[in-house]
């Protein structure tokens, strides 16, 4: 049964049509309660209903723990603010997919086979020449995962996960810096294996066959510590897409193609292209950014202050509290003067003073202030949000993985409530 690892502590009533019935309540760690409606329907002729999800726990994980009324984030019981100052991004991932740090030669060992898996097949590249330059990066990386189970066809749901798991992780940054190699016009610059993950990423994306080009460590540490704080965030919109279809068995390379287009959207990783839009259009509008404050309370406008509001954080994001120091100490290690991070403090200082923003409990969020870092560092506003499912792959794979390992788990087939026409005959062509 999927639910074996839970602790059944109490049991909750449900009056329903004057018939009582039992549902269990289970507890996580942490002290969360779940009641268990798996059998709702077959007793009582009802489901739930909680559109949007919500309340609506999906699964059972030991991955990552978020406390959204007090800040916390943990990936495997570890703070993010920990992992944040004292690791680097494949420590994380590991942590993330295999549950604990690894040891000095796990790491090693671990690290020497990213490096040895980050080329990728000579053939695909051929598919970077279908793409027209215009093409959104995220499209073509979405694409290209997805072709990966075409060049590893053993990588059926039962394949070797492990090695398919280290192809992914060591093929993704290849796949993304081709890609912006593809929309600029340069040619491809091969993984080296010499280099951290994120200083490999930097390289291939920013070296130049004529120049000597060394990557910045201030660079480097930089998106290093935005892909940590990407990597998992438990049970988001694109990682429960991947869940979602890999809940029909489908393979690893399918399945995390299919959270790549989730997480596309502006309402989630997307959102960080959309925050330095919508900053630059403040500064092209005068820097005027009260008029914009007015615009996301106007709900006729359809504006919406974009990197502010979470669904479950409700005091602060504590990842964009991170990112709002490393903004300031980023941008003056590297001499940059940004007028879009003043446009940025100051949109967050004056809503968090409105009472709009306020009674909605609306906060800067991760990607509130990652846009300002990127541009800092010289990634291309349209690469955010492939940097951020780099970020977010490790996670992406452990909840994979364990929804794999999980004994009893079921297909994702949620129900719905029908509100659609009752019954009715079909009318002929003619008499319509
Ligand atoms: N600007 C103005 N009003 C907002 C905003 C915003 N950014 N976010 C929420 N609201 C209002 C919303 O209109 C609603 O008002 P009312 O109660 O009067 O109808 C109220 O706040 C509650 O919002 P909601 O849309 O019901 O909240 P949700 O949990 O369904 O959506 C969200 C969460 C993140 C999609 C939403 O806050 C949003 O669209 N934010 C902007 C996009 C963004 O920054 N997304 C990145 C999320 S963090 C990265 C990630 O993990 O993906």
């Amino acid at each position: 049964m999927a639910n074996d690892h839970l602790t059944l502590t109490e049991t909750a009533k449900l009056l329903l049509h004057s018939k009582e019935y039992d549902l269990p309540a289970y507890t996580g760690s942490e002290g969360e309660v779940g009641l268990d409606i798996t059998q709702l329907r077959s007793k009582t002729g009802a489901i739930t209903f909680d559109s949007g999800y919500g309340n609506t726990g999906s699964c059972a994980s030991a991955i990552t723990f978020i406390d959204g009324e007090k800040g916390i984030l943990r990936y495997r019981g570890y703070p993010i603010e920990e992992l944040a100052k004292n690791s680097n991004f494949i420590e994380v991932s590991f942590l993330l997919i295999f549950g604990h740090l690894p040891s000095k030669t796990e790491l090693e060992r671990f690290h020497f086979n990213l490096t040895h898996h980050s080329l990728i097949h000579e053939e695909m590249k051929k598919f970077y020449e279908g793409f027209p330059s215009s093409a959104h990066p995220m499209g073509i990386l979405s694409s290209m995962v997805s072709s990966l189970s075409a060049f590893y066809p053993e990588a059926g749901y039962n394949a070797d996960v492990e090695l398919n798991i280290t192809r992914l992780i060591a093929k993704l940054k290849t796949i993304a810096a081709f890609s912006y190699k593809k929309s600029i016009g340069q040619p491809y610059v091969y993984p080296r294996n010499d280099l951290s993950y994120s200083g490999d990423l930097l390289h291939m994306m920013f070296a130049v066959p004529s120049e000597n080009y060394e990557v910045p460590k201030v660079v480097e540490e930089a998106l290093d510590l935005l892909l940590i704080l990407h990597a998992d965030h438990e049970q988001n919109c694109s990682t429960s897409t991947v869940r979602m279809v890999g809940s029909s068995e489908a393979n690893l390379f399918a399945s995390i193609s299919a959270g790549i287009c989730a997480l596309w959207g502006p309402l989630h990783g997307g959102a960080n292209q959309q925050v330095i839009e919508m900053l630059e259009k403040i500064k092209a509008d005068g820097s005027d950014y009260k008029k914009y404050i007015s615009m996301a309370k106007d709900k006729e406008s359809k504006f919406k202050l974009m990197g502010f509001g979470h669904r479950v954080y409700k005091n602060f994001d504590p990842r964009a509290q991170i990112l709002k120091a490393s903004a300031d100490k980023v941008l003056s290690q590297l001499g940059v003067k940004d007028p879009l991070l003043d446009i940025a403090r100051n949109l967050e200082e004056v809503a968090l003073k409105d009472p709009f923003f306020i009674e909605r409990k609306l906060y800067p969020n991760v990607d509130f202030y990652s846009g300002i870092i990127y541009r800092a560092i010289g990634i291309p506003t349209n690469m955010f949000t492939v940097m951020f499912a780099l970020g977010r792959l490790p996670g992406w794979i452990a909840h994979w993985k364990e929804m794999r390992e999980t004994p009893g788990a079921r297909i994702y087939r949620p129900r719905q409530i029908y509100t659609g026409e009752t019954k009715r005959s079909f009318i002929q062509l003619e008499k319509r």
